[in-house]
């Protein structure tokens, strides 16, 4: 059996164990059927308690614009309006899904707050969403990837089902029936950074790699360089520690924007306000 066979097969029958009202899914003007064509991938909509836990995964709240890329019937829109204040939109191929989509949202009540785009997602523009969902295929995930890798740091993206690869989630959800998976956009933090720390005559010189999320490096302070460990960004948040010696630990914490970066350490006494700047795209 041909993998995309086997996923297809695989969303069909996950759904129908965890929808037990599918007969109520459409409306006079336009029944639907669970596994029919769509563009690049086949229609299944996301159990109730995966949407809610895809959003709260995310963290959604008001001040967020949700995208659900491959909207189906617009549950996942309308959900993030009506449980979570958001605006949301849904981008949705097929042209009697998205007209039904938007008749459920002026049902549901949150027509005002959501709007739902007839269109193809990889032509569509979201890059102004703060939190991007998606049920759709590990493939047309990877193709997507390069897209999502350049949203602004700290953009949300939780998918039903299916990963990204090498690039690791930050955080796992599981429900009963269904599990998915939700990233950070990182802030690009690879290159040398020079930090100046009260206390030390010289700044320090830190120095990044970055695979996604994930940071390795070294930290030159007063003559000595360490490695650092436990390296990792958060959105734009970035946090790494040292061992300095003598069972000291060094925590770092700091954001980055651009290229000025500002936080603090932790020495185990009194913590310390730090502020540095890239003084190199690449770690040489
Ligand atoms: C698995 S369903 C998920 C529906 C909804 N997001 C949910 O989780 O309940 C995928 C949806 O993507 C739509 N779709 C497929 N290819 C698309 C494309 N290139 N652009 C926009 N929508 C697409 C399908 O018509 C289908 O409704």
């Amino acid at each position: 059996m041909g993998d995309l066979v086997r996923v297809f097969l695989s969303l069909v029958l996950s759904s129908l164990l965890v929808l037990p009202a599918l007969a109520d899914i459409g409306d006079d003007k336009y029944k639907p059927t669970v596994g029919q064509a769509g563009k690049d991938v086949i229609w299944v909509p996301t159990p109730d308690e995966m949407v809610t836990a895809m959003l709260n995964a995310a963290g959604v709240t008001s001040k967020d614009l949700v995208y659900d890329l491959g909207a189906g019937d617009g549950k996942i829109a309308i959900a993030a309006a009506r449980q979570f204040g958001a605006k949301a939109v849904g981008i949705e191929y097929d042209k009697d899904m998205a007209e039904l989509a938007k008749r459920n949202a002026d049902r549901a009540g949150v027509s005002g707050r959501v709007d739902m785009i007839q269109g193809d997602i990889f032509e569509e523009d979201f890059s102004k969403a703060t939190v991007v969902t998606m049920y759709l295929l590990p493939d047309l995930n990877l193709r997507l990837k390069p897209i999502l890798k350049k949203m602004p740091p700290g953009t949300r993206i939780v998918s039903h089902s299916f990963d990204m690869q090498s690039w690791e989630p930050d955080l796992r959800i599981e429900t009963g029936a269904a599990s998915g998976f939700m990233w950070i956009v990182p802030a690009p933090a690879a290159g040398q950074w020079t930090i100046d720390i009260p206390g030390f005559e010289q700044p320090a010189v830190l120095t990044l790699t970055q695979i996604h999320q994930m940071l390795t490096g070294s930290l030159k302070l007063d003559g000595k360089t360490v490695p650092i460990e436990e390296a990792r960004m958060r959105g734009a948040d970035m946090r790494f520690q040292v061992q300095w010696g003598g069972g000291e630990v060094l925590m770092f914490e700091g954001r980055i924007l651009g290229e000025r970066l500002s936080g603090r350490m932790q020495p185990a006494v009194k913590p310390t306000f730090i502020e540095g700047r890239r003084t190199a795209r690449r770690p040489s």
